[in-house]
């Protein structure tokens, strides 16, 4: 196997860190990934074993870590909403110790960036001993999950080199929603829902927004500059973005951060909100739109001070963002874009390095 790296890929050009450079690349990605995964009718192009191998199964086993067990929460509202075939997401290092009861025919999805995580590989070594099938879906195709698993798709995000994973986990969603919606139309079940041309309108909406790195950066200035900890509610799928949210924000700047689901919060976590303490919550789901504002006065009403990120048709005047419309299915893809850019601008405020935050590797190879 010979890795195609375009030497300009792994160098910062006139970025001052690889991360806001990999922030950038996003919309990029997705224009890449819905070239790769289109055939000349301008429909899905997938191998036809991994179809069968999706239509074969009777339940996705989703195993990976950190981001890209992030990413996997996504993936598994796209497999059971528009494919219809249950998922289970499970952390790597966990599944070994704690292996869940199987279905008659599972299928181990692996969401790796590197493809190289050792608590990953324990599992995919212990599934293949069963004689269970695997997918791995990664960046880098040549990498150990990738050689050993029956199937691979690829990422096409290029090199990711800051240690905090941005354009991978957009490109594990979008690749994601794409294997959802084949196996759904392989199923011949209907759809009203084209992800290839819902991914160049997140693409085109991603861009937009990295537009706007002032704005984030005086966001994350107000909001992170002073504080120990914050907190990010969502609910739905903002839930999941908000867990990557606190993720990104706690490993470059430090900050403790946590990502609750909203209708959590007053089961013991609102005892830690302070006067002053930073809750960002993010709006982009209709179902919950109403729900999650009413968490947001709960911890507004104890002194917290709040921040709402939502999107357009659900937005209210006192919102800090609003977000342009993409489809509701699509909103982690370009809601996790000011989240990133707000880790970002609080790393490099609080003289952080960002791309090599302390105690963290960007490739964990030891279980
Ligand atoms: C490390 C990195 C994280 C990454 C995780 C999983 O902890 O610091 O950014 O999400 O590994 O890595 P993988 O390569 O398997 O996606």
């Amino acid at each position: 196997f010979t890795a195609e790296i375009d030497a300009t890929d792994i160098e910062k050009g006139t970025y001052p860190h690889f991360m806001l450079k990999e922030i950038d690349e996003q919309p990029f990605v997705m224009r890449k990934i819905i070239q790769e995964y289109q055939d000349e009718n301008d429909n899905i192009k997938l191998d036809s074993d991994i179809r069968q191998a999706m239509l074969d199964t009777d339940r996705v086993y989703i195993i990976a870590a950190g981001t890209s067990y992030h990413a996997g929460l996504v993936g598994k509202q796209f497999i059971e909403k528009i494919a219809n075939v249950p998922v289970e997401v499970h952390i790597a290092s966990e599944f070994s110790y704690n292996m869940p009861l199987l279905s008659e025919k599972p299928l181990f999805v692996f969401i790796s960036q590197s493809g190289e995580t050792a608590d990953s590989r324990s599992v995919l070594v212990r599934i293949k001993e069963l004689g269970h099938p695997a997918l791995t879906i990664t960046n880098v195709p040549g990498s150990t999950l990738s050689r050993e698993a029956n199937y691979t798709l690829h990422l096409h995000a290029g090199p990711e080199i800051a240690v905090a994973s941005t354009k991978a986990y957009t490109a594990q969603i979008a690749v994601l929603a794409i294997l959802a919606v084949d196996t759904a139309k392989a199923k011949g079940l209907d759809l009203d829902f084209d992800p290839l041309k819902e991914l160049g309108i997140a693409a085109s909406v991603m861009e937009s927004l990295t537009d706007q790195k002032e704005v984030f950066e005086e966001i994350a200035k107000e909001y992170f500059t002073e504080t120990r900890n914050a907190f990010y509610i969502g609910r739905g799928m903002d839930y999941f973005v908000v867990q990557e949210a606190s993720l990104k924000l706690k490993e470059i700047s430090y900050i403790q951060a946590e990502g609750f689901a909203g209708g959590e919060l007053k089961h013991g976590t609102i005892a830690l909100i302070e006067s002053g303490t930073p809750v960002i919550a993010l709006s982009t789901q209709e179902s919950v739109n109403y729900s999650i504002r009413g968490n947001v006065q709960e911890v507004a009403a104890r002194g917290a001070k709040t921040c709402i990120i939502s999107i357009e048709g659900l937005e209210q005047e006192s919102d800090t963002f609003v977000l342009p419309h993409v489809h509701e299915l699509l909103t982690s893809l370009v809601s996790v874009v000011p989240m990133q850019l707000l880790a970002y601008y609080a790393a490099l405020h609080r003289d952080c390095d960002v791309d090599k935050p302390r105690n963290l590797a960007k490739s964990v190879t030891v279980e």
